[in-house]
């Protein structure tokens, strides 16, 4: 980030840490993800714009839903790192959010729907289990039991 940013608007790493919660070195793994930005002191410390604290938080939140992180970038999309969003750009960022979080409503139904035929059924068949194997994904990786040879260890079998 190179924007110019007052000296009151940045906050160190442990005054971000405490105001969100989110513990330094997981603030660092984000920043290596592109999901938060920092500017750098002349003495090479990390310096976040007050704004970040919107993102650290949002991300905090979309964690404990269970969402991935890259599905949290897709989500914030263009909203910009280097200057403090507008109301405009957290609406669009809103509308890829909620996306998202349809997509993984609708993930989670079909799972517990297989799930719940699955725990009556018991079978775990290769062939006919959609939750063992989904779209039989295992046929198009060759022949023979897939699973086992996966397995380390398994060419000494
Ligand atoms: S366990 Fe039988 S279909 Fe999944």
């Amino acid at each position: 980030m190179n924007a110019v940013h007052e000296p009151e608007e940045l906050l160190t790493i442990g005054e971000m840490s405490r105001r969100t919660g989110v513990a330094p070195s997981a603030l660092r793994y984000y920043e290596q993800l592109g999901l938060v930005g920092s500017v750098r002191t002349v003495g090479n410390q990390r310096r976040y714009p007050r704004h970040m604290l919107r993102r650290v938080s949002l991300i905090s939140v979309a964690k404990r839903l269970g969402m991935p992180l890259r599905d949290v970038k897709e989500a914030f999309g263009d909203v910009p790192m280097e200057s403090t969003p507008s109301h405009d750009d957290w609406q669009r960022a809103s509308r890829r959010w909620k996306r998202r979080l349809e997509e993984r409503r609708r993930a989670i139904e079909r799972l517990e729907n297989e799930l719940t035929g699955c725990i009556g059924c018991g079978c775990l068949s290769l062939k006919a289990c959609a939750l063992l194997n989904p779209d039989d994904a295992l046929a198009e990786t060759g022949a023979g039991p897939r699973r086992l040879q996966d397995l380390p260890g398994a060419d000494e079998l």
